[in-house]
Protein backbone atom coordinates (compact mmCIF):
# COMPACT_ATOMS: atom_id res chain seq x y z
CA UNK A 1 0.00 0.00 0.00
CA UNK A 2 0.83 3.52 -0.32
CA UNK A 3 2.57 4.48 2.75
CA UNK A 4 3.42 8.07 4.19
CA UNK A 5 6.70 8.88 3.53
CA UNK A 6 7.40 9.67 7.32
CA UNK A 7 7.00 5.75 7.76
CA UNK A 8 11.00 5.92 7.44
CA UNK A 9 11.57 8.81 10.21
CA UNK A 10 13.04 7.33 13.91
CA UNK A 11 10.38 8.13 16.88
CA UNK A 12 10.57 11.53 17.80
CA UNK A 13 13.24 11.87 20.54
CA UNK A 14 15.90 11.94 18.13
CA UNK A 15 14.66 14.65 16.09
CA UNK A 16 16.36 16.62 18.02
CA UNK A 17 20.20 15.13 17.59
CA UNK A 18 22.75 16.84 16.10
CA UNK A 19 22.20 16.39 12.03
CA UNK A 20 23.58 17.35 9.01
CA UNK A 21 21.61 18.63 5.69
CA UNK A 22 22.73 16.65 2.54
CA UNK A 23 21.91 17.59 -0.81
CA UNK A 24 22.64 14.88 -3.25
CA UNK A 25 22.83 15.57 -6.93
CA UNK A 26 24.09 13.79 -10.06
CA UNK A 27 27.24 15.30 -9.98
CA UNK A 28 27.75 16.25 -6.13
CA UNK A 29 27.09 15.62 -2.30
CA UNK A 30 26.76 19.08 -0.51
CA UNK A 31 26.33 18.73 3.20
CA UNK A 32 25.95 21.78 6.21
CA UNK A 33 25.28 21.60 9.57
CA UNK A 34 23.54 24.71 11.55
CA UNK A 35 23.74 25.22 15.61
CA UNK A 36 21.82 27.20 17.59
CA UNK A 37 24.39 29.77 19.82
CA UNK A 38 22.89 32.38 21.81
CA UNK A 39 19.92 31.98 19.85
CA UNK A 40 21.76 32.57 16.57
CA UNK A 41 21.80 29.99 13.97
CA UNK A 42 25.56 29.30 13.32
CA UNK A 43 27.58 27.26 10.49
CA UNK A 44 29.15 25.14 11.68
CA UNK A 45 30.56 22.66 9.24
CA UNK A 46 30.01 22.34 5.50
CA UNK A 47 31.56 21.12 2.71
CA UNK A 48 31.56 19.22 -0.89
CA UNK A 49 32.51 16.21 -2.32
CA UNK A 50 32.30 15.75 -6.07
CA UNK A 51 30.68 11.99 -7.31
CA UNK A 52 32.04 9.96 -9.93
CA UNK A 53 30.12 10.13 -13.23
CA UNK A 54 26.91 7.87 -13.52
CA UNK A 55 26.91 7.34 -10.05
CA UNK A 56 23.41 8.91 -10.06
CA UNK A 57 21.40 9.51 -13.50
CA UNK A 58 18.53 12.18 -13.44
CA UNK A 59 18.27 11.45 -9.90
CA UNK A 60 18.63 7.65 -10.05
CA UNK A 61 21.36 5.72 -8.25
CA UNK A 62 23.23 3.96 -10.75
CA UNK A 63 26.49 2.94 -8.67
CA UNK A 64 25.14 2.72 -4.71
CA UNK A 65 29.03 1.34 -4.74
CA UNK A 66 29.92 5.09 -5.57
CA UNK A 67 27.78 7.01 -3.75
CA UNK A 68 28.24 4.77 -0.60
CA UNK A 69 31.95 5.24 -0.73
CA UNK A 70 31.49 9.46 -0.74
CA UNK A 71 29.25 9.42 2.00
CA UNK A 72 31.06 7.35 4.04
CA UNK A 73 34.00 9.99 3.49
CA UNK A 74 31.31 12.63 4.69
CA UNK A 75 30.59 10.42 7.84
CA UNK A 76 34.39 10.32 8.64
CA UNK A 77 34.55 13.75 8.12
CA UNK A 78 31.73 15.30 9.70
CA UNK A 79 31.27 12.63 12.54
CA UNK A 80 27.66 12.86 12.51
CA UNK A 81 25.20 9.85 12.60
CA UNK A 82 21.68 11.51 11.51
CA UNK A 83 21.06 13.48 8.20
CA UNK A 84 18.33 15.30 6.84
CA UNK A 85 18.19 14.68 2.73
CA UNK A 86 17.20 16.38 -0.10
CA UNK A 87 15.23 13.66 -3.07
CA UNK A 88 16.27 14.31 -6.51
CA UNK A 89 13.06 16.72 -8.18
CA UNK A 90 13.51 14.49 -11.13
CA UNK A 91 11.71 11.10 -9.51
CA UNK A 92 9.08 13.25 -7.71
CA UNK A 93 5.69 14.15 -8.82
CA UNK A 94 3.68 17.26 -7.01
CA UNK A 95 0.33 17.84 -7.52
CA UNK A 96 -2.61 20.12 -5.07
CA UNK A 97 -5.81 18.41 -4.09
CA UNK A 98 -9.12 20.30 -2.22
CA UNK A 99 -10.46 17.92 -0.34
CA UNK A 100 -13.15 18.31 2.36
CA UNK A 101 -12.10 19.01 5.98
CA UNK A 102 -11.40 15.59 8.01
CA UNK A 103 -8.65 14.58 10.32
CA UNK A 104 -4.80 14.43 9.37
CA UNK A 105 -5.35 10.31 9.33
CA UNK A 106 -8.63 10.82 6.58
CA UNK A 107 -6.22 13.52 4.93
CA UNK A 108 -3.83 10.51 3.89
CA UNK A 109 -6.68 8.26 2.77
CA UNK A 110 -8.09 10.97 0.87
CA UNK A 111 -4.87 11.25 -0.97
CA UNK A 112 -3.96 7.67 -1.14
CA UNK A 113 -7.61 7.46 -2.99
CA UNK A 114 -7.19 9.77 -5.48
CA UNK A 115 -3.47 9.25 -6.03
CA UNK A 116 -3.35 7.87 -9.32
CA UNK A 117 -5.72 10.27 -10.78
CA UNK A 118 -2.40 12.23 -11.01
CA UNK A 119 0.24 10.31 -11.21
CA UNK A 120 0.88 6.82 -14.08
CA UNK A 121 2.15 4.77 -11.40
CA UNK A 122 0.16 2.39 -9.25
CA UNK A 123 -0.97 3.81 -5.99
CA UNK A 124 0.92 0.79 -4.52
CA UNK A 125 3.83 1.68 -5.58
CA UNK A 126 4.36 5.27 -3.96
CA UNK A 127 5.18 6.72 -1.08
CA UNK A 128 3.82 10.77 -0.51
CA UNK A 129 4.24 13.74 2.11
CA UNK A 130 1.37 16.53 1.59
CA UNK A 131 1.60 20.53 2.88
CA UNK A 132 -1.48 22.31 4.14
CA UNK A 133 -1.64 25.24 1.60
CA UNK A 134 -4.98 26.78 2.10
CA UNK A 135 -7.97 26.55 4.21
CA UNK A 136 -11.20 27.24 2.95
CA UNK A 137 -14.67 27.22 5.13
CA UNK A 138 -14.82 23.56 4.55
CA UNK A 139 -11.70 22.51 2.49
CA UNK A 140 -8.23 21.97 2.44
CA UNK A 141 -6.05 22.85 -0.44
CA UNK A 142 -3.14 20.35 -0.40
CA UNK A 143 -0.02 20.17 -1.94
CA UNK A 144 0.84 16.19 -2.82
CA UNK A 145 5.11 15.02 -3.20
CA UNK A 146 4.79 11.52 -4.27
CA UNK A 147 7.87 9.69 -5.30
CA UNK A 148 8.39 5.57 -5.90
CA UNK A 149 9.09 4.29 -2.61
CA UNK A 150 11.73 2.22 -4.66
CA UNK A 151 13.48 5.21 -4.98
CA UNK A 152 13.46 6.31 -1.27
CA UNK A 153 14.20 3.02 -0.84
CA UNK A 154 17.49 3.07 -2.97
CA UNK A 155 18.66 6.13 -1.12
CA UNK A 156 17.99 4.69 2.03
CA UNK A 157 20.13 2.00 1.74
CA UNK A 158 22.83 3.66 0.59
CA UNK A 159 22.52 6.30 3.27
CA UNK A 160 21.95 3.58 5.93
CA UNK A 161 25.08 1.43 4.90
CA UNK A 162 27.32 4.87 4.76
CA UNK A 163 26.88 5.03 8.71
CA UNK A 164 24.29 7.80 8.74
CA UNK A 165 20.11 7.44 9.69
CA UNK A 166 17.62 9.54 8.00
CA UNK A 167 15.61 12.27 10.31
CA UNK A 168 13.85 13.60 7.13
CA UNK A 169 13.62 13.74 3.40
CA UNK A 170 12.33 16.63 1.26
CA UNK A 171 11.98 18.38 -1.73
CA UNK A 172 15.12 20.12 -2.57
CA UNK A 173 13.94 23.50 -3.68
CA UNK A 174 11.51 22.92 -0.21
CA UNK A 175 14.65 22.89 1.60
CA UNK A 176 15.56 26.13 -0.34
CA UNK A 177 12.54 28.67 0.76
CA UNK A 178 14.11 28.33 4.58
CA UNK A 179 17.28 29.70 3.28
CA UNK A 180 16.00 32.15 1.00
CA UNK A 181 13.07 33.67 2.71
CA UNK A 182 11.02 34.29 5.41
CA UNK A 183 8.52 31.65 6.41
CA UNK A 184 6.06 33.78 7.54
CA UNK A 185 5.55 35.80 4.62
CA UNK A 186 3.98 36.08 1.15
CA UNK A 187 6.03 35.20 -1.81
CA UNK A 188 5.74 34.50 -5.94
CA UNK A 189 9.03 33.34 -6.93
CA UNK A 190 10.58 31.30 -9.79
CA UNK A 191 13.72 29.78 -8.67
CA UNK A 192 16.40 28.93 -10.52
CA UNK A 193 19.37 26.45 -9.72
CA UNK A 194 21.76 26.36 -12.06
CA UNK A 195 24.13 23.51 -11.21
CA UNK A 196 27.05 21.68 -13.00
CA UNK A 197 25.03 19.73 -15.11
CA UNK A 198 21.35 20.66 -15.19
CA UNK A 199 19.12 23.35 -13.68
CA UNK A 200 16.11 23.22 -11.45
CA UNK A 201 12.93 25.68 -12.15
CA UNK A 202 11.12 25.60 -9.52
CA UNK A 203 8.02 27.51 -8.75
CA UNK A 204 6.94 28.92 -4.89
CA UNK A 205 3.86 30.67 -4.00
CA UNK A 206 4.04 31.75 -0.14
CA UNK A 207 7.12 29.36 0.67
CA UNK A 208 5.00 26.25 -1.02
CA UNK A 209 6.76 24.69 -3.74
CA UNK A 210 4.08 24.12 -6.69
CA UNK A 211 6.25 22.97 -9.73
CA UNK A 212 9.77 22.12 -10.04
CA UNK A 213 11.63 20.48 -13.05
CA UNK A 214 14.79 19.47 -14.37
CA UNK A 215 16.14 21.55 -17.18
CA UNK A 216 19.14 19.77 -19.21
CA UNK A 217 21.30 23.10 -18.86
CA UNK A 218 24.19 23.42 -16.47
CA UNK A 219 27.48 25.17 -15.97
CA UNK A 220 29.47 22.80 -17.69
CA UNK A 221 28.08 23.08 -20.78
CA UNK A 222 28.45 26.87 -21.28
CA UNK A 223 33.01 25.29 -20.31
CA UNK A 224 32.63 22.87 -22.64
CA UNK A 225 31.44 25.08 -25.58
CA UNK A 226 34.24 27.94 -24.26
CA UNK A 227 36.71 24.87 -24.58
CA UNK A 228 35.71 23.25 -27.87
CA UNK A 229 35.48 27.46 -30.07
CA UNK A 230 39.20 28.37 -27.81
CA UNK A 231 40.72 24.65 -28.17
CA UNK A 232 41.79 25.59 -24.28
CA UNK A 233 42.09 23.24 -21.60
CA UNK A 234 38.64 22.43 -19.36
CA UNK A 235 40.15 24.44 -16.47
CA UNK A 236 41.35 27.46 -18.91
CA UNK A 237 37.62 27.64 -20.40
CA UNK A 238 36.42 27.35 -16.93
CA UNK A 239 38.42 30.34 -15.92
CA UNK A 240 37.78 32.42 -19.30
CA UNK A 241 34.14 31.95 -18.11
CA UNK A 242 33.67 32.85 -14.61
CA UNK A 243 36.21 35.68 -15.76
CA UNK A 244 34.30 37.06 -18.51
CA UNK A 245 30.54 35.49 -18.64
CA UNK A 246 28.22 37.33 -20.71
CA UNK A 247 29.87 40.77 -19.93
CA UNK A 248 29.99 42.82 -22.97
CA UNK A 249 33.22 42.26 -23.67
CA UNK A 250 33.09 38.64 -23.50
CA UNK A 251 34.85 36.60 -26.31
CA UNK A 252 32.27 33.60 -26.25
CA UNK A 253 29.17 35.92 -26.00
CA UNK A 254 27.24 34.58 -28.94
CA UNK A 255 27.70 30.95 -28.13
CA UNK A 256 26.89 31.48 -24.42
CA UNK A 257 23.70 33.40 -25.12
CA UNK A 258 22.42 30.65 -27.33
CA UNK A 259 22.38 28.68 -24.09
CA UNK A 260 21.33 31.28 -21.75
CA UNK A 261 18.23 31.94 -24.52
CA UNK A 262 16.93 28.17 -24.32
CA UNK A 263 16.76 28.77 -20.31
CA UNK A 264 15.45 31.82 -20.58
CA UNK A 265 12.42 30.50 -22.53
CA UNK A 266 11.83 27.13 -20.33
CA UNK A 267 11.46 29.54 -17.26
CA UNK A 268 8.98 31.22 -19.02
CA UNK A 269 7.61 28.15 -20.33
CA UNK A 270 7.38 26.52 -16.68
CA UNK A 271 6.19 30.00 -14.98
CA UNK A 272 3.31 30.41 -17.67
CA UNK A 273 2.03 26.67 -17.30
CA UNK A 274 1.86 27.31 -13.19
CA UNK A 275 0.03 30.37 -13.69
CA UNK A 276 -2.55 28.51 -16.21
CA UNK A 277 -2.80 25.21 -14.44
CA UNK A 278 -1.38 25.52 -10.78
CA UNK A 279 -3.03 28.58 -9.49
CA UNK A 280 0.11 30.69 -9.44
CA UNK A 281 -1.18 34.14 -9.12
CA UNK A 282 -0.07 36.09 -12.98
CA UNK A 283 1.98 39.22 -12.66
CA UNK A 284 5.19 40.11 -11.07
CA UNK A 285 7.20 37.50 -10.36
CA UNK A 286 10.50 37.85 -8.87
CA UNK A 287 13.12 35.29 -10.57
CA UNK A 288 15.78 33.77 -8.53
CA UNK A 289 19.02 32.45 -9.24
CA UNK A 290 20.96 30.09 -7.05
CA UNK A 291 23.63 27.78 -7.43
CA UNK A 292 27.31 27.78 -9.20
CA UNK A 293 25.77 28.94 -12.44
CA UNK A 294 24.07 31.90 -11.04
CA UNK A 295 27.44 33.43 -10.86
CA UNK A 296 28.41 33.79 -14.06
CA UNK A 297 28.91 37.41 -14.41
CA UNK A 298 26.38 39.23 -16.37
CA UNK A 299 23.67 36.84 -15.77
CA UNK A 300 21.21 38.06 -13.63
CA UNK A 301 21.21 41.39 -16.05
CA UNK A 302 20.93 39.75 -18.93
CA UNK A 303 18.04 37.28 -18.13
CA UNK A 304 16.36 40.42 -16.37
CA UNK A 305 16.17 41.74 -20.23
CA UNK A 306 15.03 38.77 -21.75
CA UNK A 307 12.22 38.23 -19.34
CA UNK A 308 11.12 41.86 -18.72
CA UNK A 309 11.02 40.49 -14.60
CA UNK A 310 13.28 41.33 -11.95
CA UNK A 311 16.11 38.93 -12.51
CA UNK A 312 18.45 38.88 -9.11
CA UNK A 313 21.23 36.21 -7.16
CA UNK A 314 19.64 34.84 -4.31
CA UNK A 315 20.28 35.94 -0.81
CA UNK A 316 19.78 34.57 2.20
CA UNK A 317 16.53 35.73 4.39
CA UNK A 318 17.88 38.74 6.70
CA UNK A 319 17.23 36.77 9.64
CA UNK A 320 19.20 33.87 8.50
CA UNK A 321 22.18 35.75 6.87
CA UNK A 322 22.40 37.91 9.58
CA UNK A 323 22.60 35.04 12.38
CA UNK A 324 24.51 32.57 10.23
CA UNK A 325 28.05 33.19 11.41
CA UNK A 326 30.75 31.75 8.90
CA UNK A 327 33.40 31.05 11.38
CA UNK A 328 36.91 30.74 10.31
CA UNK A 329 36.06 28.81 6.77
CA UNK A 330 35.02 31.63 4.95
CA UNK A 331 31.76 29.77 2.78
CA UNK A 332 33.22 31.52 -0.69
CA UNK A 333 29.86 30.11 -2.83
CA UNK A 334 27.10 30.03 -0.53
CA UNK A 335 24.57 30.05 -3.23
CA UNK A 336 25.81 26.39 -3.71
CA UNK A 337 24.93 25.49 -0.53
CA UNK A 338 20.93 26.91 0.03
CA UNK A 339 20.13 23.67 -0.16
CA UNK A 340 22.17 21.75 1.89
CA UNK A 341 21.72 24.49 4.59
CA UNK A 342 18.09 24.92 4.21
CA UNK A 343 18.07 21.11 5.31
CA UNK A 344 19.96 22.04 8.36
CA UNK A 345 17.60 24.67 9.13
CA UNK A 346 14.55 21.58 9.03
CA UNK A 347 16.42 21.15 12.63
CA UNK A 348 14.56 24.48 14.00
CA UNK A 349 11.40 24.22 12.34
CA UNK A 350 9.14 23.24 15.55
CA UNK A 351 11.34 26.03 18.10
N1 LIG B 1 32.08 32.33 -10.76
C1 LIG B 1 31.41 31.50 -11.55
N2 LIG B 1 30.96 31.89 -12.76
C2 LIG B 1 30.29 31.04 -13.56
N3 LIG B 1 30.03 29.76 -13.26
C3 LIG B 1 30.45 29.30 -12.06
C4 LIG B 1 31.15 30.13 -11.15
N4 LIG B 1 31.46 29.41 -10.06
C5 LIG B 1 30.96 28.16 -10.28
N5 LIG B 1 30.37 28.10 -11.47
C6 LIG B 1 29.74 26.93 -12.10
O1 LIG B 1 28.80 26.37 -11.20
C7 LIG B 1 28.65 24.96 -11.49
C8 LIG B 1 28.64 24.20 -10.18
O2 LIG B 1 27.57 24.65 -9.41
P1 LIG B 1 26.96 23.80 -8.21
O3 LIG B 1 27.99 23.60 -7.16
O4 LIG B 1 25.69 24.45 -7.80
O5 LIG B 1 26.68 22.43 -8.96
P2 LIG B 1 26.21 21.01 -8.41
O6 LIG B 1 25.13 21.21 -7.41
O7 LIG B 1 27.40 20.22 -7.98
O8 LIG B 1 25.63 20.38 -9.76
P3 LIG B 1 24.26 19.67 -10.12
O9 LIG B 1 23.21 20.25 -9.23
O10 LIG B 1 24.06 19.96 -11.57
O11 LIG B 1 24.48 18.20 -9.90
C9 LIG B 1 29.82 24.58 -12.40
O12 LIG B 1 29.33 24.40 -13.72
C10 LIG B 1 30.73 25.80 -12.33
O13 LIG B 1 31.43 26.01 -13.55
MG1 LIG C 1 23.00 21.33 -7.34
Amino acid sequence: MATFLKKYFPPPELMLMPAIGLDISDSSIKYAEIVHSHKKNVLKQFGKKSLPQNAITQGAITSKFEVEKVLHEIQALTKRDFVRVALPEDQIHLFDLRIPKVSSKEIEQAIFFQIEEHIPIPKNNLVFDYNLIAEEKNVYHIQVHAIMASVVDQYLEVITKAGFAVLSFELGPQAMTRTLFDQNSHNQSVLVDIGAVHTTISVVYDNNVIFASNVGFGGNILTQEIANISGKSTEEAEQLKQKQGLGSDSEYISVLEQHVNQLAMDIVKHQQYCVDHRGFPAGEHQIVLIGGGAYLPGLAEYLGGQLGLSVNRGRFFDGNLQKINFGEDTLEQPLTYVTAIGLALAQFDHD
